[in-house]
């Protein structure tokens, strides 16, 4: 299920909140009536709910922030502007992390190319998982970064960017956010944003990875009833406060930015401290999920290289390299 280019183009024009006539929007759209009545029907099947009156016309019933490059672009931190190639805004597309590697197998694309997209219809997430990406309420965006490493030098680098959107969530204001190793944004548990890193491979000392972010800002009930875990979205958790999608993701897209820069030079070292503060399991008794086994210690941080250090039941550290960490309930 997809929308076709007329219905997102009329969605922007009712995006203004006014009350527009049939008539109006068939001579604007130079389509009949029954036409934009069918439209309107299909936007509907994607969450979005309209409020018609009789002689006034059509509006939408709830506000809706649609993604504005020229925004985006306007409020980026001036440090990470520079680290900004180019910024692709589309409308729907299968997945911006497949966006990417599939643009960067056609052309040789440079640091820092970014694309957001207001909709996914193939949205991924880790562990061969869907991501629900329903039309206009969340954030999906991927960031391409090309490191002139060995593969090694790279395991840390999901959990740095889980870092990045943990301080981009902080500067719109959200607090008592965690990370869940390796790379799971939580709330109270539940998930609010998830990262997936796929790398390529040009030679042994040249690699390519292309970071996906998704964060639920205002999911649908309709669409969150294909969620397999609990979350949560950046709606239910500020309740009163307003809130942009346009000022987090150029938050993001800064953030994130910087990370990846920081982290060519660095790694996650120097980043061990703040991850420490994040940490969701830190101290807790955890059960690490692996495939078909399954292993309990108590978590005691992450290592330079991204490794989750465990502590197991003979006294033992163990570093976990793979795997899902399931919080034990007290
Ligand atoms: C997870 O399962 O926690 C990772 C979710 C990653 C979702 C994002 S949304 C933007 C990018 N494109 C995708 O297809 N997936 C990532």
């Amino acid at each position: 299920m997809e929308l076709t280019t007329t219905e997102i183009k009329l969605l922007h024009y009712l995006s203004d909140g006014q009350f527009h006539s049939g008539k109006q929007l068939a001579l604007e759209f130079d389509v009949s009536r029954t036409s934009i009545w069918n439209y309107l029907k299909n936007l509907e099947k994607f969450g979005i709910d309209f409020h018609a009156v009789k002689g006034k016309g059509t509006r939408l019933a709830k506000p809706i922030e649609l993604l504005n490059k020229q925004l985006i672009l306007e409020r980026l931190t001036p440090g990470a502007s520079i680290f900004l190639n180019q910024l692709d805004l589309l409308n729907s597309l299968p997945s911006t992390n497949k966006y990417l590697v599939q643009k960067n197998q056609s052309q040789k694309l440079e640091n820092g190319m970014v694309c957001i997209a207001e909709m996914q219809t193939s949205g991924k997430g880790r562990l061969g998982r869907d991501w629900i990406s329903p039309f206009a309420q969340n954030l999906y965006l991927s960031f391409l970064w090309n490191f002139k490493t060995g593969i090694g030098a790279l395991s840390g680098l999901s959990l740095a960017c889980g870092l990045a959107v943990c301080h981009a969530l902080k500067n719109i204001g959200l607090e008592g956010h965690e990370l869940k190793w390796p790379n799971d944004i939580l709330f109270g548990g539940k998930k609010l944003a998830g990262i997936l890193v796929e790398i390529q491979g040009e030679s042994q000392d040249e690699y390519t990875a292309v970071v996906g972010v998704g964060i639920n800002c205002n999911m649908t009930a309709q669409e969150a009833k294909k969620i397999e875990q609990p979350w949560t979205d950046i709606k239910a958790i500020m309740s009163e406060k307003p809130f942009s999608r346009n000022a987090l993701a150029s938050e993001l897209i800064s953030q994130v930015l910087k990370m990846l820069s920081a982290f060519e030079s660095e790694g996650l070292k120097p980043l061990l401290p703040q991850w420490d503060k994040y940490d969701a399991c830190k101290d807790k008794e955890v059960r690490i999920i692996s495939g078909a086994s399954s292993c309990l210690g108590v978590a005691k941080g992450v290592t330079e290289l991204g490794e989750l250090k465990l502590l197991n039941s003979r006294g033992d550290v163990e570093r976990i390299t793979s795997g899902e960490v399931s919080l034990r309930l007290e």
